[in-house]
């Protein structure tokens, strides 16, 4: 898979143009966005390896395609995350899953961790790590470093929209994570907002200021 993907479906752009609008109401972006969140995990796990399976349908036996291989994670970077995390797991109910809460220090702007749990064995598991946005970078490195810690080796980051600056910074820092995202958009602002994106994903999802 490239570095980066952006799934340039018509039914993804046409949703994110309406998440982007400031005048959409925080009922319909959640509900934009758990569409959306689907379409993109559609496309996040397009080429999952496939084997068969020995099925009998009513009319004969075949030989039918099923998911071979790893079994999927999917981790929410808190707390944006959680609004990809419900539309995906419409899509990949088994997924296990798993949460990295992260903030950002305003001394030093590191992001710090505050809360960590992930599922067991992720050696073993493709995993998704969900944001909505991939803006300057630094929560999302983070994010990953500490899945990478705990032992996964086969990473992917979904966002909805990404900046430049935060693809290359994830690049960087993690060259073997695919990003699969909805935009790369223009920017990023002088306080690390994305240009012209959709404002705090956070806020628009909960309703909060
Ligand atoms: N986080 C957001 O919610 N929005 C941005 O534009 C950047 C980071």
């Amino acid at each position: 898979m490239d570095h980066l993907t952006v799934v340039d479906h018509p039914l993804v752009q046409h949703k994110l143009t309406l998440m982007r609008e400031e005048g959409t109401s925080t009922q319909k972006f959640r509900r934009l966005l758990r569409e959306i969140s689907l379409l993109l995990a559609f496309e996040a796990t397009r080429n999952l390896p496939m084997t068969t399976r020995r099925i009998a349908t009513p009319m004969t036996e075949m030989d039918a395609p099923t998911i071979d291989g790893p079994k999927l994670a999917l981790v929410s970077i808190l707390r944006a995350g959680n609004g990809l995390l419900d539309g995906i797991l419409d899509l990949i109910p088994s997924a296990r899953v798993g949460f990295v809460g992260l903030y950002r220090d305003e001394a030093t702007l590191e992001p710090v961790e505050y809360y960590c749990k992930l599922p067991e064995r992720l050696s073993e598991r493709l995993v998704i790590a969900v944001d909505p946005m991939l803006a300057t970078g630094n929560s999302s490195v983070a994010a990953v470093d500490r899945i990478k810690e705990a032992g996964a080796t086969d990473i992917l980051f979904l966002c909805l929209l990404a900046a430049p600056e935060g693809v290359e910074r994830m690049k960087e820092a993690h060259p073997d994570v695919p990003v699969v995202t909805a935009a790369l958009d223009e920017r990023l602002n002088e306080v690390g907002y994305i240009v012209p994106g959709l404002g705090d994903a956070g806020d628009r999802m909960f309703g909060t200021k």
